[in-house]
């Protein structure tokens, strides 16, 4: 483990691990979600939150609502019950540049969040975390900066619009109100409480035990003046997969002391590896990741050789027996892009009783995954860099709202 040696997920040494750094399952088995939500302490993301959003936004829910990509909440009621009143709300979500590219999983609460904004309409703010990375990975600070810069073009292409969308990097940002905000929750948290939330160990250098108040303080709208000057009561939902919930703990304790609404959020499974879902997509195993700059040749090769497989080793046993829906990672992805029900149900059931067979399988999800990734190269392409000055300019947005 990078650095969570100590952290209070790993309390015997069997348990899972999930934290912003590490994901993996126990024993190689899967991710126990329900498990997760448990000893995190959020709450599940029901059916009649789900029915809630849409009579709210007057559309059906996303695919990741109705399909339980996004699972689990904190408060996400009480966004719910001041949207109702009448009180919007701000988004907040991010990115830790360590990567030229974003792989299929990143863009799960890009694209989640820009349904968000689309159906309440609603500001957001993207932090990029570029000095977080800078410590994290090892890369220089201008390194990690032109990474940031890269991932706000792929980050641009999942359709944000720019008069409500504010994205910002650490190292260009961070200062005056902000700062202030930093200080202060800086001043709520003790060593010893960061080392039980994080993990970190004597070894670890200051910049790392300093971070997580940069990643906490996007929460308060009072760190964005340009945005919220006036409208300090705002509540901010943040979207994202459940390995960040850890800065988000350590926010929402910290809030009511000193004197700000705890954030709501709202959080995804991971999408897995291409070798199952002992662990999350990651960026660090090339092997185990579809890159949205990966061509049709590259996606079907990775997806046919590396995509495990539920089905049985020999045609006659598949026959009889059918594949184990459960294990198999082109149905799990199939779940996750296929926006067609009824396909989807139809592929499980033939594919559960063997009437179809893997390669089918696979040869469908190739078509379903090289669109989505053809459609976002063709976005990014278009993608300017005075697109990304414009989306990074410390502005007001006077029709964030309407
Ligand atoms: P980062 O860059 O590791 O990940 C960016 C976002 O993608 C999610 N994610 C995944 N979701 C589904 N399946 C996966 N396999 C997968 N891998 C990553 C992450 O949960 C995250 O939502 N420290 C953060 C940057 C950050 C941030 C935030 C994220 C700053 N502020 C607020 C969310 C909300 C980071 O390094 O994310
Ligand atoms: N797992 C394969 C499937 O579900 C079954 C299989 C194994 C197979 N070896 C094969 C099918 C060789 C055709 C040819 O399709």
């Amino acid at each position: 483990m990078e650095n969570a040696s100590m952290s209070e997920e790993k309390v015997e040494e069997e348990e899972q691990i999930v934290n912003p750094w590490e994901v993996a399952a126990k024993d190689g088995g899967k991710i126990d979600y329900d498990k997760l939500i448990d000893k995190f302490g959020c709450q599940r993301l029901d059916k009649a939150l789900i029915e809630r959003v849409e009579s709210l936004t007057g559309r059906p829910a996303h695919v990741f609502l109705r399909r339980g990509v996004f699972f689990a909440h904190r408060d996400f009621g009480d966004i719910l019950d001041a949207f109702q009143k009448g009180n919007k709300f701000y988004l907040y979500t991010g990115r830790g540049p360590s990567s030229e590219s974003l792989h299929l999983g990143h863009l799960i609460p890009f694209m989640f969040t820009k349904y968000l904004q689309d159906a309440f309409k609603v500001p957001l703010v993207i932090q990029l975390t570029d000095d977080e990375k800078c410590m994290w990975k090892n890369l220089s600070v201008e390194e990690s900066q032109r990474l940031a810069r890269e991932n706000a073009k792929d980050i641009i292409a999942c359709g944000f619009d720019i008069s409500r969308t504010f994205i910002f990097s650490d190292f260009d940002y961070v200062g005056g109100a902000f700062y202030k905000n930093m200080v202060r929750v800086s001043k709520c948290v003790t060593y010893n409480k960061v080392v039980g939330i994080f993990g970190f160990t004597g070894e670890d250098h200051i910049g790392k035990v300093s971070f997580p108040p940069v990643q906490a303080v996007p929460s308060f709208p009072s760190s964005f003046p340009h945005l919220f000057s006036g409208k300090e009561n705002l509540r901010c939902l943040i979207p994202c997969a459940i390995d960040q919930d850890p800065y988000f703990r350590m926010t929402r304790d910290v809030a009511p002391r000193i004197g700000y609404h705890k954030p709501s959020l709202i959080e995804s499974t991971f999408f897995p590896a291409l070798q199952g879902e002992t662990g999350k997509m990651s960026a660090s195993d090339p092997n185990s990741a579809i890159y949205v700059t990966d061509s049709g040749k590259d996606i079907k090769t990775k997806i046919n050789r590396y995509a495990f497989s539920g089905g049985q080793d020999s045609i006659e046993k598949h026959r009889k027996y059918g594949a184990n829906l459960e294990v198999d990672i082109p149905i799990k992805y199939l779940g996750f892009f296929l926006e067609d029900d009824d396909e989807l149900e139809n592929i499980r059931a033939e594919y559960g009783a063997g009437r179809m067979l893997t390669g089918e399988v696979k040869q469908r999800l190739v078509q379903v995954l090289t669109e989505i990734v053809e459609r976002h190269q063709r976005a990014r392409a278009a993608v300017t860099d005075e697109m990304v000055d414009a989306f990074m300019a410390v502005r007001p947005l006077p029709r964030m709202f309407d």
